[in-house]
């Protein structure tokens, strides 16, 4: 990390807006306060004072919850809306709920949105910090540097790793910020899935189009596989989920194409059965829930890194 390093954001909305040397800063900080989890009284003062706003338009367990988690673990006062029980349900728009939530003085707003891009236009109005929890097809930063961290922590570097991302690249926004993160971090993406999960223009982002799954995941030191997103599909893409799960399911065999030592990821929810089989999922290789434990200390850093930027 170059000497003289500062962490400048204020807002965490991507992948693409982060340096490699901001990466290292947020693992390393999110290193530091693991621990906190695993003490017997988990708390510590950091964000005493501070209102997090968790604003979640579509649902979720892992990500509301582990910044919830987070903030509280750091005595951050924390409130939840969701979208069923706000009142965009009565017509209300998202700028003029924006609107009424500044008028409450949060420190930061956590948000998730079905539509892509709008925690950036959160960001037009308010003057909390914004941490985009997931927005659309587009990103999904928290997600990728918790699976950067549990890399990391399982193999001591990211680079030069191969990393196989197989499924629905098209609709998963873990996808983007993982090609995103792992890239920057010098690791080797690889993808695989049917092609209408495919989208155009990967390779500009850095990551291999592989023409089989065997491509994809011989040698791979880190099998990801991604959820099909049925509700970001206007029209059925697949024939069946069982042809899917036969074709592209990763099965135990399928699993021992990479290397012995490869850790097997999902962000979850999964569908067991359909993109990762349960012995999988369950097996020693998979890291699963290290990802979930690595989201709470992720979300710890953001929160803490993004109230004491300088911008
Ligand atoms: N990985 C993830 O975003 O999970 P949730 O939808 O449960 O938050």
């Amino acid at each position: 990390m170059a000497t003289g390093y500062q962490f400048f954001h204020r807002h965490i909305l991507d992948i693409g807006h982060l340096s490699a040397d901001d990466i290292d800063h947020i693992l390393n900080t999110a290193e530091s306060l693991k621990e906190i989890s695993d003490r017997s009284i988990k708390k510590v003062p950091t964000l005493r004072g501070k209102t997090i706003v968790n604003l979640f338009f579509e649902p979720s367990t892992r990500t509301r919850l582990s910044f919830e988690i987070a903030a509280k673990r750091m005595s951050g006062d924390t409130f939840n809306i969701s979208a069923s029980t706000s009142s965009a349900t009565k017509g209300e728009t998202l700028i003029d709920t924006a609107r009424n939530i500044q008028a409450m003085r949060p420190d930061i707003i956590i948000m998730r949105h079905s539509f892509s891009g709008a925690p950036y236009m959160l960001t037009k109005y308010v003057d909390a910090a914004v941490i985009n929890a997931g927005d659309g097809t587009h990103e999904h930063p928290s997600q990728a540097l918790l699976d950067l961290m549990t890399v990391r922590e399982h193999k001591g570097l990211l680079a030069n790793l191969k990393v196989a991302i197989i499924g629905d690249i098209a609709h998963s926004r873990v996808a983007h910020s993982n090609i995103s993160g792992f890239t920057k971090m010098g690791a080797q993406v690889f993808v695989h899935g049917p092609s209408t999960f495919i989208p155009v223009g990967l390779s500009q982002l850095g990551a291999t189009v592989c023409s089989s799954l065997r491509e994809a995941v011989q040698d791979a030191d880190v099998v990801m596989t991604l959820r099909i997103q049925k509700e970001r599909q206007n029209d059925p893409l697949l024939p069946s989920f069982r042809e899917y799960a036969e074709q592209y399911g990763i099965t135990s065999e399928r699993a021992s194409w990479a290397k012995p030592d490869a850790l097997i990821m999902h962000p979850g929810p999964i569908n067991r059965g359909i993109e990762l089989m349960p012995d999988v999922a369950d097996s020693s290789q998979s890291v699963i829930l290290d990802q979930v434990t690595n989201g709470v200390a992720v979300r710890m850093a953001l929160l803490y890194l993004v109230l004491s930027s300088e911008v």
